[in-house]
């Protein structure tokens, strides 16, 4: 029986060794280690064994039998990626999972097909900080401490001097300050004012738009605000031109385009108005440019600022502002 396990032994070790197939190596398993393999059979003879050589050779049987599946589990290892442990590793041979690929915000899209638009008007661009100074966000703007106007914008106050902007119109003030006319700039970016509801936002983004040189009309704005909204938007979408107040701009309008939800017959996101409002603008004040240094008996200009996110709800039809900050996969993936 000894020579027998030993005999066992050599051929199954030497039989692993030219194995190279999975059939081959379940056809071994099968042969020595399975429940009617070689080793079982020969085991099951320890019964008839003298009962003073069982214990040595049941033994022996044991740690010759664990030796051929310790070495058959190695070559398992070695030719499939499973682990000695009878755990599995990393199957190399699987095919790779596809990673699914990053796209831009919609916010992020709206914004750079915003920007191209004027860019290829000729408007340069420019960025500033969100952390912005009361006298750009405000004080410069026309509108002084304790002015009613201040309560058109619900500000996020850092401290009494600085405050989160909540327009993108201190860009105004920073570029005049530093430059001399003629100026024609845009000036994208994030905005904040404590505000939320389906066609508001904390956090939303605006873009700036100026230009300043001699002789410029409201007509200007108009023609240039015109081409925009019918390069944004592929067809021929309404837009009105509402009389309006800003401190900073005189005379001033609301930019209003037909809600493109119910097509102007009024619905909830229009607030039953059949209109949009996208953007505010107008001249700019004497009052401004005094403050920056540029006289107003030489230089005219326009400045308008317009809500991006306004802008993405109408092309893609979206009712509800807050959906682009969900960070719903399932939302975002569709654009
Ligand atoms: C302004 O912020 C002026 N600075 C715009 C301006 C610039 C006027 C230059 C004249 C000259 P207003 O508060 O209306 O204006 O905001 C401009 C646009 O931002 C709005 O038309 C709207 O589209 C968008 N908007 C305003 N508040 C929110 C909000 N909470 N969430 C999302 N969009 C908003």
């Amino acid at each position: 029986m000894e020579e027998e396990l030993l005999r066992l032994k050599n051929e199954a070790t030497a039989s692993l060794d030219s194995l190279n197939k999975k059939e081959e190596l379940d056809t071994f398993r099968v042969q020595y280690l399975g429940r009617k393999g070689q080793f079982t059979t020969l085991m099951r003879q320890l019964g008839g064994v003298s009962p003073e050589d069982r214990p040595r050779l049941g033994k022996l049987a044991n740690t010759i039998k664990q030796d051929v599946e310790k070495a058959f589990a190695e070559k398992q290892a070695a030719l499939f990626g499973v682990a000695s442990a009878g755990k599995p590793v990393d199957d190399l041979t699987l095919v790779g999972r596809r990673i699914p690929a990053g796209r831009l915000h919609p916010v992020t899209q709206i914004m750079d097909e915003v920007c191209t638009i004027f860019e290829r008007l000729g408007f340069e661009v420019a960025e500033g900080p969100d952390v912005e100074l009361d006298f750009y966000n405000f004080e410069a703007l026309n509108i002084p401490q304790h002015h009613p106007a201040r309560d058109m914008h619900d500000t996020f106050y850092i401290s009494d001097n600085v405050l989160l902007r909540t327009h993108t119109s201190p860009m105004q003030i920073r570029a005049m300050k530093t430059r001399k006319p003629p100026l024609r700039m845009i000036a994208p970016g994030k905005v904040y004012r404590c505000d939320s509801d389906i066609t508001h936002t904390p956090m939303f983004h605006q873009v700036e738009g100026f230009l300043v040189d001699k002789k410029v009309s409201f007509g200007d704005l108009k023609g240039i605000l015109s081409v925009f909204v019918a390069q944004m938007f592929d067809k021929d979408v309404a837009i009105r031109f509402r009389p309006s107040f800003f401190p900073f701009t005189e005379p001033s309008a609301e930019v209003d385009i037909a809600c493109v939800m119910c097509g102007g017959e009024g619905c909830r996101v229009c607030k039953q108005t059949g209109w949009l409002e996208i953007l505010g603008a107008g001249l700019i004040d004497p009052e401004v440019f005094r403050m920056v240094e540029y006289d107003p008996d030489e230089y005219s200009g326009f400045a308008f600022g317009l809500g991006v996110e306004r802008i993405a709800m109408l092309k893609y039809g979206i009712n509800d502002i807050r959906l682009y900050y969900e960070n719903d996969l399932r939302f975002l993936e569709q654009f």
